[in-house]
C-alpha cells in the first residue's frame, strides 16, 4: 500500500462496485467489497469475475493483495475511512428510482464513533443526499460525512473511463469531506467539478438525459431520412463536424437500452413530475426510443409479410458490444415482439445470455443462427461481425433479408454479398428496395 493509501469499503459488487473497487486498489488504496449475494462473493474470492468487463479481470488479479470480498458489513467497515455505495437503483413500477438497497446500506452502518465518509456512486434522485444526511443525523451519526460522487463510466469501457474520466464530480455538505474524496482520486488526471450535493446528483441525471436526447434526436432524423431518401450516416458526419454539435452519440440505430439510460430517464422524468414539472423533451426522448425499438418489426413485415412461422435471427443480445449486460436491451424487446407475431427467434451473442427470453433459441455461432433464416437483424454491433463471411451467410439463409439495426456494415458490400439489405435511416438504392427482393 502506498503512503497515501486509504481504506475503502465498497458496497455492491456489480458493474460499478467492482470497477470502483479495482480502480481504487490500482490507485494504491486498500479495498473491501461487500455484496449480499453469497455466490458472487465466493466466486470473487476464488478469483472469478462474475461480470464481463474488459480489463477488469486483469486489474483485480493484479491488485489481489489490496482488495478483498465479504458478505459481512462489520468486516467491510472495519478500519474503513470511506464507504462507497454502488448498489443498484432500479426503477419501481411508478418509474421512480427504487432506493431500498441504498437505504439498507445506510441503515446497516454500525454506530461507528470515528469519522467516516459515505460516498454515493449509485445514481440517485436529486434530494437523496439530503435525506441520507437527515437519517444519519437522526441516528446520532452526525460525524459521518456524506459526499455525492456520481459515476459516468460506460459498460465495455468502464475501467478506462474510471482511470481516464472526462471529469470527476464531487458534491459535499462539508468541504473537508469533498477534499478527502478528491484526494482518493490522486493519480487520475481529470478536471474536478466541486458542487453542492443536489447539483452533483443532478449532473449525473442531466448528463444521461443529454446523451439520450442526442440518440433519440438522430434516430428521428434517421426516420425522416428514410422517408425522404437521405442517408443519416452522411448527415451525422456532416453535422458532427460542427464543433458546436460534436460527433459523439450521433449513431442512428434501434434505440438505447442498458441498465442506466432507460431507468435514469424514467427517474428524472418522475423526479420532475413529482416536483410538479412536466419534462416535455425527456418524455419525447423516451417515447421516440420505445418506438425506435419496434420499427424493425415494421420493416420485417414489409419485406416478409406475416411473420408467423418465419425464422428470424438476432445477432447480438447485449444492449451494446463488450458487455454481457442485457438489462433493457433492445434485442429483448425485439425478441418479445417477434415471438408475439408468431416468428421463430434464434439469437447469437458472444457473451450475453437470453436468460428469461422464453421461446428464443440461443446458438453458439453466427452460422448456426443464420442457417435457414428468413431474415437477420443485427442488433448489437459486436466487432467480430465485421469479419463474418457475409456472402456465405446470404447463401445459407432461406431468404437473404438483412436489417442492420446499428448501421454497422457497408450497404454496397452487403448488397453485393446477395442481401436485401436495409439499415436505419439509409435510403435503399432506387431499384433495390428490399420490399421488392
Ligand atoms: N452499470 C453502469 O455502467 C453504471 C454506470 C454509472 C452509474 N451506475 C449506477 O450505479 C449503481 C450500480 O449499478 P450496477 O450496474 O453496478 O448494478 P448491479 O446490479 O450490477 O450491482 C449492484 C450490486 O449491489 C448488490 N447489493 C444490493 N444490496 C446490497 C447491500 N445492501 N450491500 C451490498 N451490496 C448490495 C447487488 O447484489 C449487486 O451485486 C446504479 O445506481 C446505477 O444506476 C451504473
Amino acid at each position: 500500500m502506498s503512503d497515501q493509501g486509504k481504506r475503502i469499503a465498497v458496497f455492491g459488487a456489480g458493474y460499478v462496485g467492482l470497477v470502483t473497487g479495482a480502480c481504487f486498489a490500482e490507485l494504491g488504496h486498500t479495498v473491501m467489497v461487500r455484496d449480499v449475494v453469497p455466490e458472487r462473493i465466493a466466486a470473487l474470492r476464488r478469483g472469478e469475475v462474475p461480470i464481463y468487463e474488459p480489463g477488469l479481470d486483469e486489474l483485480l488479479a493484479g491488485n489481489r493483495d489490496r482488495i478483498g470480498f465479504t458478505l459481512d458489513v462489520a468486516e467491510a467497515i472495519d478500519g474503513a475511512e470511506f464507504v462507497y455505495v454502488a448498489v443498484g437503483t432500479p426503477p419501481t413500477f411508478s418509474g421512480d428510482a427504487d432506493l431500498s438497497a441504498v437505504w439498507t446500506v445506510v441503515d446497516e452502518l454500525p454506530a461507528i464513533d470515528r469519522r467516516i465518509v459515505i460516498a454515493m456512486k449509485s445514481t440517485v434522485p436529486v434530494g437523496t443526499g439530503e435525506k441520507v444526511r437527515h437519517r444519519l443525523d437522526q441516528r446520532g451519526l452526525g460525524h459521518v460525512g456524506y459526499v455525492s460522487n456520481p459515476e459516468f463510466t460506460a459498460e465495455g469501457t468502464a475501467v478506462k473511463d474510471f482511470m481516464e474520466p472526462d471529469r470527476i464530480v464531487i458534491g459535499a455538505f462539508d468541504e473537508a469531506d469533498g477534499d478527502a474524496v478528491e484526494e482518493l482520486h490522486r493519480g487520475i488526471d481529470a478536471p474536478v467539478v466541486r458542487a453542492d450535493v443536489a447539483s452533483a446528483e443532478m449532473i449525473k441525471l442531466a448528463a444521461n438525459a443529454a446523451l439520450m436526447t442526442r440518440i433519440s434526436f438522430i434516430n428521428e432524423i434517421a426516420n425522416v431520412c428514410e422517408a425522404t431518401g437521405a442517408d443519416v450516416v452522411k448527415v451525422a458526419e456532416g453535422i458532427g463536424h460542427d464543433r458546436r454539435i460534436g460527433k459523439s452519440f450521433l449513431r442512428a440505430g434501434v434505440g438505447f437500452g442498458g441498465s442506466c439510460f432507460p431507468k435514469d430517464s424514467l427517474a428524472l422524468k418522475q423526479l420532475a413530475a413529482n416536483s410538479g414539472y412536466h419534462f416535455q423533451v425527456l418524455n419525447a426522448v423516451i417515447e421516440v426510443n420505445e418506438l425506435q425499438k419496434r420499427r424493425v418489426i415494421g420493416k420485417l413485415t414489409q419485406m416478409l409479410g406475416s411473420l408467423r412461422g418465419k425464422r428470424v435471427a438476432l445477432l447480438g443480445l447485449a444492449f451494446k458490444p463488450n458487455t454481457d449486460d442485457t438489462r433493457e436491451a433492445p434485442a429483448f424487446v425485439l425478441a418479445g415482439r417477434l415471438l408475439a407475431e408468431g416468428a421463430d427467434v434464434v439469437a447469437w451473442d458472444p457473451v450475453a445470455h437470453a436468460d428469461g427470453l422464453h421461446g428464443v433459441e440461443q446458438v453458439e455461432t453466427v452460422d448456426d443462427a443464420v442457417r435457414g433464416a428468413d431474415a437477420v437483424v443485427l442488433v448489437t454491433e459486436w466487432p467480430q461481425l465485421r469479419d463474418v463471411d457475409w456472402p456465405a451467410v446470404a447463401a445459407a439463409m432461406r431468404r437473404p433479408i438483412f436489417v442492420d439495426g446499428r448501421n454497422m456494415l457497408d450497404p454496397d458490400a452487403m448488397r453485393a454479398a446477395g442481401f436485401a439489405y436495409d439499415a436505419v435511416g439509409r435510403a435503399a438504392p432506387p431499384n433495390g428496395s428490399p420490399a421488392n427482393s
